[in-house]
């Protein structure tokens, strides 16, 4: 595979992300909002997003691998890395870099509700239109974008390519 072309551009989703975090904001004025990424992937998303927030937020990690080392999803999660925080009664918005088939935020989410939190919402930068395997509820979506592999901001091939600024589209060559 190679890379094709770019999807969205780092201006797009500065902008997009900008938007987002005024949404949030406004939404948890007065709350105590903990932001958790979900590792690797998003950790791009996390220090972006995270600054267009201006409310005194607290951040913490997950990792979780869902792809083990191919490009299309097994279906079975395993947590690597658990959080620091307790999170009972608390407010917390997992931030994701993708939204494929929906089975790794189904698995977390679950895995999160069972801890009591006051409130658990997602926000995403993409989502790949229409092919969730199942229900997913996502209060904050940066961009639609077709059913492709992408890679860049954070998403990677193999490991790879997750410093790209911008998110764009493998091909086979
Ligand atoms: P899901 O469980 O199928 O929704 O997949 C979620 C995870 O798979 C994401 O957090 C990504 O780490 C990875 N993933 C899904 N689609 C892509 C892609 O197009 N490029 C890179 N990673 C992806
Ligand atoms: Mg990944």
């Amino acid at each position: 595979m190679k890379i094709g072309s770019v999807l969205v551009t780092r201006e797009q989703i500065s902008t997009r992300l900008g938007e987002l975090g005024a949404e949030i904001t406004r939404d948890y004025e007065g709350k105590d909002l903990l932001l958790v990424a979900v590792l690797k992937g998003a950790f791009m998303v996390m220090a972006d997003l995270a600054r267009e927030i201006r409310l005194p937020v607290d951040i913490d990690f997950m990792a979780v691998s869902s792809y083990g080392h191919a490009t299309q999803t097994s279906g079975v999660v395993r947590i690597l890395k658990d959080l620091d925080t307790e999170i009972a009664g608390r407010h917390v918005l997992i931030v994701e870099d993708i939204i494929d088939s929906g089975l790794t935020l189904d698995y977390l989410r679950r895995n999160l509700e069972v801890r009591a939190p006051a409130s658990l919402e997602i926000a995403t930068l993409l989502l790949k239109s229409g092919i969730q395997r199942v229900p997913l509820e996502v209060r904050y979506v940066g961009f639609e974008i077709p059913p492709d592999f992408v890679i860049g901001y954070g998403l990677d091939l193999y490991g790879k390519m997750r410093n790209l600024p911008h998110v764009a589209v493998m091909v086979e060559d």
